[in-house]
């Protein structure tokens, strides 16, 4: 959510920053802005909407400069509320949420000072100025002291030539030396490129930046020495390769990607979470969103083949349920970003209360591998679509092949080689998958639709709503198939789309009679399929059928199917999938 960069060096800053800000784009793009600082004066550049709108940036003078593209929070998305904000002698970039803002924004409005946005971080300007007694990084660590909440920071001063003060806690940050100059910035790739030093900044933690060096410090102490990141400047690079949108580039990968998410539990860097994970009595999964979807897929797999109790939550519901952590208790916290702050906070609390905590992630650089004690890379490379797709199905390759290990440490249930597989089945699921384009029509205009399973196509049927919902905006509801007479049926119309996921053998006959409810209701049936026989059922209107590879692990490709039917379906609305409206990539915010 939002994302800061910053820059010092001998070229103009501000088409460095309008280029590093546009590949932080996935992290927010209601508003954009620019402020750099020259002979003691800044120069400011705003705009509603993403960072295209900043035009004539590039002429702004200046070789030190911020940036910041937004997520809104507090205040509408206008260029009033874009950031930097500027007050007197400061001007502040912000990626967080600033808890106590009312209270200081009162303290200062006491004081006789008049706001200018209607946002938490303005505060963060005028508290500089107060505490401002000649020094920059002093009057930012007396700021920070002031504030509740999670920030990453980066502030000028109009007194210090050339300098930007850092500081961090709970809000991703990085600092380094790029583009020929200092640079900073909320994630690696805004400043990923060959021959780039990065360095992460931990919660706690500032920084001063000048032309030729930066220094970190502590937040109350001396001077911190890091080592740098290890990142590869090719993969980190967001190129679309040809592909009209990054999703479709990156539906493209999961062939790829299911292959390389699948760690070696024998090799030795496994060997300390291997020993947890053959003494743990019970698993918690805590996720927020598609990361959640595949916890819930991977229970069933954690339960089937290995016999291992295993408890899901939605990341923001685990943190404020007072969790019961019992005693051999593993966490799987699971997290494309590695920085959703409510999957953090849950890892922490399970922590806390004498969890070992397994960070599954794709960034391996991130908040949530640092606090845990085990990390489990899913290595999908660089996801920039907002929906998340490819890192689904990593998730997915990586806690099935966990829960194999488990299965067969257990000496329970095999699984054959269905998920060395995987990859060969994906490519054929991806291709069968192109025919939901012949279902669009019957979903372009659809005032609603719903999405039912039972089992782990319950949960494929889950991740296909929630993509439906985000890229294309209608609403749509995912259900257990044997719950809709329940209370949902009453929705359901005539010519009502609904996509039914059928890969189990075992549960066939009764998600058939769920279809034929809906379709008695008039509904039109959408149905995706490994069980060749119910592709031409009556009643279904359309089908796809994906490859079978079992019940178990079957969410890995029925969910192609329902990515693409997403994707389509958007453009048909004409929205741009990689940037639904309202959303960014990475939820820092609580
Ligand atoms: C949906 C989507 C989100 C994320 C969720 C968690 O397509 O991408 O629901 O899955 O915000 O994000 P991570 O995995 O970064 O913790």
């Amino acid at each position: 959510m939002c994302g800061i960069v910053g820059f010092i060096g001998k070229k103009r800053a501000a088409p460095v920053l309008a280029k590093n800000l546009k590949k932080l784009e996935y992290r927010g793009y209601d508003s954009a802005g620019i402020a750099t600082l020259a002979k003691g004066s800044f120069h400011l550049l705003r705009c509603a909407g993403p960072v295209a709108g900043l035009r004539g940036g590039g002429m702004l003078a200046g070789t030190c400069g911020i940036g910041h593209t937004r997520w809104a929070t507090h205040g509408a998305p206008s260029e009033e509320n874009a950031h930097p904000h500027i007050y007197g002698r400061f001007a502040v970039v912000h990626n967080g949420i600033i808890e106590n803002y009312h209270a200081l924004k009162e303290e200062c409005e006491k004081r006789g000072e008049a706001f200018s946005s209607q946002t938490d971080s303005e505060v963060i300007a005028h508290l500089l100025e107060r505490y401002y007694m000649g020094e920059l990084l002093e009057a930012l660590r007396a700021v920070c002291a002031r504030l509740r909440g999670s920030y990453a920071l980066a502030v000028m001063c109009a007194n210090e030539p050339e300098t930007i003060a850092l500081a961090r806690e709970k809000s991703p940050l990085i600092a380094g030396y790029s583009d020929g100059g200092t640079v900073c910035a909320s994630d690696i790739p805004a400043v990923a490129k060959q021959g780039a030093e990065l360095y992460a900044i931990e919660d706690g933690e500032c920084a001063v930046m000048k032309k030729e060096r930066i220094t970190f410090y502590g937040m109350g102490g001396g001077e911190i020495d890091k080592s740098p990141l290890a990142f590869d400047p090719e993969t980190e690079a967001p190129y679309r390769c040809g592909f009209p949108h990054f999703m479709k580039k990156e539906m493209a990968e999961i062939p790829a990607v299911l292959k390389a998410a699948r760690p070696n539990l024998g090799d030795f860097r496994y060997e300390a979470f291997y020993e947890a994970l053959c003494r743990a009595e019970h698993l918690q999964i805590a996720a927020c969103g598609t990361a959640y979807h595949a916890g819930l897929a991977a229970k069933f797999a954690f339960e089937s083949l290995a016999r291992v109790r295993t408890e899901v939550s939605v990341a923001s519901e685990y943190r404020y349920c007072d969790p019961i952590v019992p005693d051999g208790t593993l966490m799987l916290a699971i997290s494309q970003s590695g920085e959703t702050a409510d999957t953090i906070a849950a890892a922490r609390l399970a922590k806390e209360r004498g969890a070992k905590v397994v960070a599954i992630v794709n960034a391996e650089s991130s908040s949530l591998a640092a606090l845990a004690d085990y990390v489990i890379p899913v290595r999908a490379g660089r996801e920039i679509a907002v929906a998340a797709t490819k890192t689904f199905n990593a998730q997915l390759a990586a806690l099935y092949s966990i829960a194999a290990s488990l299965a067969e440490y257990r000496k329970k249930r095999g699984y054959g080689d269905v998920l060395a597989q995987l990859p060969g089945l994906a490519e054929a699921a991806l291709a069968a998958g192109e025919g939901v384009r012949s279902w669009v029509p019957y979903f372009v205009g659809a005032s609603s639709v719903y999405f039912i399973g039972r089992g782990a196509d319950y949960v494929a049927a889950l991740e296909g709503c929630l993509k439906l919902k985000e890229i294309s905006y209608l609403p749509s509801e995912g259900y257990p198939a044997g719950e809709l007479k329940h209370g949902t049926l009453a929705l359901v119309e005539k010519n009502t789309p609904v996509v039914a996921v059928l890969t189990s053998r075992r549960l066939a006959e009764k998600m058939m009679s769920a279809i034929e409810e809906v379709r008695a209701r008039g509904a039109k049936v959408f149905l995706i399929t490994s069980l060749c026989e119910y592709a031409v059922a009556e009643g279904v209107t359309l089908s796809v059928v994906v490859p079978e590879c079992g019940e178990i692990f079957s969410p890995a490709l029925s969910v192609i199917p329902l990515q693409q039917l997403a994707y389509y379906v958007s453009i048909a609305r004409g929205n741009n999938p990689d940037k639904p409206r309202n959303l960014a990539k990475s939820v820092t915010v609580e």
